[in-house]
């Protein structure tokens, strides 16, 4: 495997998911945390960082155990890092480098360039730059502005580079990537979803024997394929408990406990709605209503995994990003996610997580090796508090059912909208955005419906594209889809006589409304 150090860089995830994308396996470390005599480690990759190496509490390693044991890479930060420990200049460049550049120049017999197109893009992002290297370093690679841009070090594998390779705006960033872990650190390209349901599968049983295990079902991709995976391991020694907050989608408890026990499931649906509306009544505060729903939801858990006898384990279908050791430095709480956390605490029981260490991408190639059925594994995300966080306000049950009702005409128009995708191929609007919902606003507006005066809500309609929910846009949906789809609603539903449709990127806005 790669170990990719981490300088706190915003990019960090993205050279991990250019290395798993070339089949090879890695893990993100904080910077200060190499695995030392883990035998696994083919290669380190030092990640950029927000800091100059000149700051007070700029992140600092000790690479002694690194060089020379190891092939090495460091990008933008950990380039720096390297030239700067080792008796080079680093400044800061006149003003920040940002954006596009070109490899106006690079020695192609270098390994790190094989392949890679004269003149090549990059992309930079830097404030600091590299401005003498020492004399048992050698440059090989400038830009029209930066005459360092790539450099190794003499009769040694260790490499520094100032752009960002990880970066879509890198032309061949994938490519020197893939001279640098396979050419270079040897790694084999052998990363598959059968060989990962394979071995996962072998050490679920080896871990878990005979004990009895419980996981939570949200609908959601991750948690269907941790069941399923878990379920091909210990089989009925799984049970799964599916609630239903009411806040689901419409239809959506029926239609996905079917989908469970149609895979097989051992599954436990708990109609827990009345409750939630109970607690739910009168409240407007967003963060209230999250953790009313979080608490409540480890509540029903607990009491059904109690009826289970001698359960040992809880399972969660958690996955990488979720658990990266994050460097954040602000650490501010913009909403609380009620389904990381909480539970494990409370129940006493090991926590299993099967898919810790994928992407989501690679969740669904699992899911796919499974058998899943496509629908399951091609689903929108969903937020844990469900339709909760999108009625602003206080909630009933009758603006749920309104908020379900617009829901299923937005969802199920962007299934039937089909449009062709960059490769040619047929699909449908539903899989060109990440994430698609109607949100229910708090006010109303006059409107004419016959000869009538209407007095109801409006609703805001909310489709983004994003590659991992951190930044989003908002989706460029046709005309002519958006019109249909207000027609269809304020036809349809009855208390809604507007329709509006979201045009605000995450950030500054996020793309939940609560
Ligand atoms: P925001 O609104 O923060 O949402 O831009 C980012 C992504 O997270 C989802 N989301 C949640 N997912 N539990 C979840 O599992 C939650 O409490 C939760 N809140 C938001 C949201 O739908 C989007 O995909």
């Amino acid at each position: 495997k790669i170990v990719i150090l981490d300088f706190g860089s915003q990019t960090t995830q993205l050279i991990a998911r250019r290395v798993r994308e070339l089949n090879t396996y890695c893990e993100i470390l904080p910077y200060n945390k190499f695995p030392k005599g883990d035998e696994s480690v083919k290669g380190v990759i030092l990640s950029g960082s927000p800091f100059s190496v000149y700051d007070e509490s700029a992140f600092k390693t000790d690479l002694s155990e690194i060089r020379g044991k190891y092939p090495v890479l460091g990008i933008c930060y950990g380039a720096q890092f390297i030239a700067y420990t080792n008796g080079g200049k680093v400044e800061p460049a006149g003003s920040r480098e940002y954006g596009r550049a070109h490899l106006s120049s690079f020695d192609k017999d270098n390994v790190l360039f094989k392949d890679v197109k004269e003149n090549t893009q990059v992309w930079m992002s830097h404030g600091d730059t590299i401005t003498v290297i020492p004399s048992n370093f050698k440059k090989i690679a400038s830009t029209d502005k930066v005459a360092i841009a790539a450099y190794q070090i003499e009769n040694e594998k260790v490499w520094g580079v100032q752009f960002h390779p990880e970066v879509f705006h890198s032309e061949d960033g994938t490519q020197m990537l893939k001279n640098f872990v396979v050419d270079v650190c040897g790694c084999k390209q052998d990363w598959s979803a059968a060989s990962f349901i394979e071995t996962t599968v072998a050490e679920l049983k080896e871990q878990l024997g005979d004990d009895k295990v419980v996981l939570g079902l949200s609908g959601g991709v991750d948690s269907s394929v941790a069941a399923v995976l878990l379920n091909r391991a210990i089989g009925k020694n799984l049970t799964c408990i599916f609630v239903d907050h009411g806040m689901l989608r419409k239809n959506e408890f029926k239609n996905v406990l079917h989908d469970y026990e149609c895979l097989g499931l051992n599954v436990i649906g708990v109609d827990a709605s009345a409750k939630f509306f109970a607690e739910l009544a009168g409240v407007t505060e967003p963060e209230e209503k999250r953790k009313i729903i979080g608490k409540g939801f480890i509540e029903v858990f607990d009491e059904e995994a109690h009826k289970i006898k001698d359960v040992k384990w809880l399972a969660q279908g958690t996955i990488y990003p979720d658990c990266i050791e994050s460097l954040s430095i602000t650490g501010t709480v913009i909403k609380s996610h009620h389904n990381v956390g909480g539970l494990p605490e409370k129940m006493h029981l090991k926590l299993c997580e099967p898919l810790r260490l994928l992407f989501k991408d690679e969740v669904r190639r699992v899911g796919r090796g499974l058998g899943m059925p496509e629908h399951l594994i091609t689903r929108h995300p969903f937020p844990g508090p469900g339709l909760a966080v999108r009625i602003l306000g206080d909630i009933t049950p009758e603006k749920v059912a309104i908020l379900q009702n617009a829901d299923d005409i937005f969802i199920q128009g962007l299934r039937d909208w089909k449009v062709k995708d960059a490769d040619g191929s047929e699909t449908s609007l539903y899989h060109q955005v990440w994430q698609a919902g109607v949100i229910l606003l708090s006010v109303q507006s006059v409107g004419v419906m016959g000869d009538e005066r209407t007095y109801e809500r409006a609703i805001a309609l909310r489709a983004v594209t994003s590659t991992d929910a951190m930044t989003a846009d908002w989706a460029h949906l046709p005309y002519e889809f958006l019109g249909k789809v207000s027609n269809d609603i304020i036809n349809k539903v009855k208390g809604v006589n507007r329709v509006t449709y979201d045009i605000s990127s995450k950030p500054p806005a996020t793309i939940e409304w609560e």
